[in-house]
């Protein structure tokens, strides 16, 4: 296996993670090709795997990598495995982390992630949550279960996602454990500038999520691998659009958590790993239009939602 290519960033609390993680979202959510998928990441160097409850890759995910482990392909301390804490489960971090430990087959999750700043009724379980699920974020008591499950040992570091700079801020006024990431939408026509500078001072590492802006997913979008201006680096390298988009995610220090359950993409995908841009490719990329594609309006209502607008969810970073 060509584990020379994996590299890592440290993270706020010694833990190291592998800058390129292979995503497991996909609304199809084929087991037996999830983790073929798995398989074939594997040979190709990737030892990070991001999955979610509410993806419910987490079974798949975990029977690949306990197959792997049982054959002796790979060690479990090689691999680093993300998910994350649904709405439903802020009640109680512990327990919910408890059955995607049971899914996962795993002692231990290297990340445990607070998916998104919303809390939803406990029994709430579709990723669309309806007007009558929603309850008052008290990030406080959600914070302090997940602070647990670190205490537990049920995971080596916590974070969050989708949380704007003014969420991290406001969680760092109370948090004894800071988080160690903050998983967000990232790519070139979604920057995230501001929020990569004030979680740099607070040493949050940044992961992008959608780093070629999901194309293929119902909420997605070509606009990443079809730019021009990708495209005419792309070209100039010889690479394909997609490298292009990840190169410069890694190139701005964030890691690429990037889905593909195709052989052909997933290798092509991390050999991005190898292309060097140019600063001026760099410069290209940050003055392209922006435009955040994963919004949230499925968390955002007039009556129920502590989120009136999307402005009011992004906390005006939109
Ligand atoms: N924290 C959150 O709220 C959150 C939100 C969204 C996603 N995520 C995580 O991030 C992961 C990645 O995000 P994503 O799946 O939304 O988007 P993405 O990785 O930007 O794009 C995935 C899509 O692009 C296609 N693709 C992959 N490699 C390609 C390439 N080299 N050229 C052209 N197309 C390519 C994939 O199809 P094929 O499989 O056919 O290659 C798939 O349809 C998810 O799977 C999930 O683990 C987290």
């Amino acid at each position: 296996m060509r584990s020379s290519l994996v590299r890592e960033v440290r993270l706020n609390n010694g833990t190291r993670m592998p800058v390129i993680g292979l995503g497991t979202y996909s609304y199809q959510n084929d087991s037996y090709t999830t983790q073929q998928a798995i398989h074939l990441a594997l040979q190709m160097g990737y030892r990070h795997f991001d999955t979610a409850k509410i993806y419910g890759s987490e079974p798949a995910v975990g029977a690949a990598l306990a197959d792997a482990f049982h054959q002796g392909k790979v060690a479990r301390e090689d691999v680093f495995v993300t998910s994350k804490l649904w709405g439903s489960d802020h009640h109680d971090p512990v327990s919910a982390l408890r059955r995607t430990l049971k899914n996962l087959r795993m002692e231990y999750l290297d990340l445990y992630l607070v998916h998104w700043p919303v809390k939803l009724k406990p029994w709430a379980c579709n990723p669309m949550p309806e007007e009558s699920e929603f309850e008052d974020l008290d990030l406080e008591s959600t914070w302090a279960g997940m602070e647990q499950c670190i205490e537990l040992g049920l995971c080596r570091s916590i974070g969050v996602s989708n949380f704007s700079t003014a969420k991290i801020e406001a969680l760092l006024d109370f948090a004894s454990i800071p988080p160690a990431v903050n998983q967000v939408e990232m790519h070139p026509m979604w920057r995230q500038s501001r929020l990569r500078e004030v979680c740099g001072e607070h040493k949050i590492h940044v992961s992008a999520y959608s780093p070629l802006g999901g194309p293929g997913n119902a909420w997605g979008s070509t606009a990443v691998v079809e730019s021009p201006i990708v495209q005419s680096i792309a070209h100039k390298h010889g690479a394909t659009p997609a490298q292009v988009a990840l190169q410069w995610g890694l190139a701005k220090g964030v890691s690429v958590v990037v889905k593909s359950f195709n052989q052909r993409r997933i290798r092509e995908n991390m050999e991005a790993i190898n292309l060097e841009l140019d600063d001026g490719d760099i410069d290209d990329i940050d003055g392209l239009q922006e435009w955040k594609i994963m919004r949230g309006e499925f968390l955002v209502n007039d009556t129920t939602s502590p989120y009136k607008s999307l402005e009011e969810l992004w906390d005006y970073e939109i």
